[in-house]
């Protein structure tokens, strides 16, 4: 679906294997380390040198976004942002907004063309999925309107049932 220059997708995946993306992002923990999920599928499939670029950057801040190299990724860059931990870190829907804005603040920053986002807090951070995907989609909604570099946006689900719900989300909105 195209809003303005900008073309959003949906996609049923694993977010370390988009080769055609610039930058992905991860739903990292405060350390910046490895962890499960896709802060564990990433730093894996990255490799060590990754641990080694984000010691220095961390803690984060939930909301707040860090770029570094993709090293063995077949992506040029990862972001880094920290989302709320559901029902601790309020006011939460900030929080959240702030990860997917702060995140495309920094692929503007860097020229990047087009980032991948997992649906981030909703795994270990138990943000409701269908609350998670409103907060994803008007922000970067609201985001497009203003984008310079970015002339993609692929959010990428795990589960066929998480994409179906981004997909219906997509369609009521076409
Ligand atoms: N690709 C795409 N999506 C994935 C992948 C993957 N390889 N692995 C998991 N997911 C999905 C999950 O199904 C969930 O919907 O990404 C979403 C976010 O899940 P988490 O990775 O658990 O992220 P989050 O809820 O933000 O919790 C972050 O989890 O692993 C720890 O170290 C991490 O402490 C941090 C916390």
């Amino acid at each position: 679906m195209k809003f303005g220059e900008v073309k959003i997708e949906a996609i049923q995946g694993d977010i370390t294997k988009q080769d055609d993306i610039e930058a992905i992002v991860n739903a990292a923990n405060a350390q910046l380390q490895m962890g499960g999920g896709v802060a564990g599928a990433i730093h894996t499939a990255a490799g060590r040198e990754l641990s080694e670029e984000t010691k220095p950057l961390a803690p984060i801040r939930p909301g707040q976004a860090v770029i570094t190299n993709g090293y063995n990724l077949p992506n040029k860059y990862i972001i880094h942002t920290l989302g709320p931990v559901y029902g601790f870190n309020q006011p939460e829907e900030k929080f959240l907004a702030d990860c997917y804005k702060n995140s495309l603040v920094l692929a503007e920053d860097h020229h990047i063309e087009s980032i991948a986002f997992p649906a981030i807090s909703t795994g270990a951070f138990g943000y409701p999925f269908e609350q998670a995907m409103e907060i994803a989609f008007s922000t970067v909604h609201d985001f497009a309107k203003n984008a310079k570099s970015v002339k993609l946006i692929r959010f990428v689900l795990f589960s066929e049932k998480d994409f179906e719900q981004y997909k219906n989300k997509l369609n009521s909105l076409g």
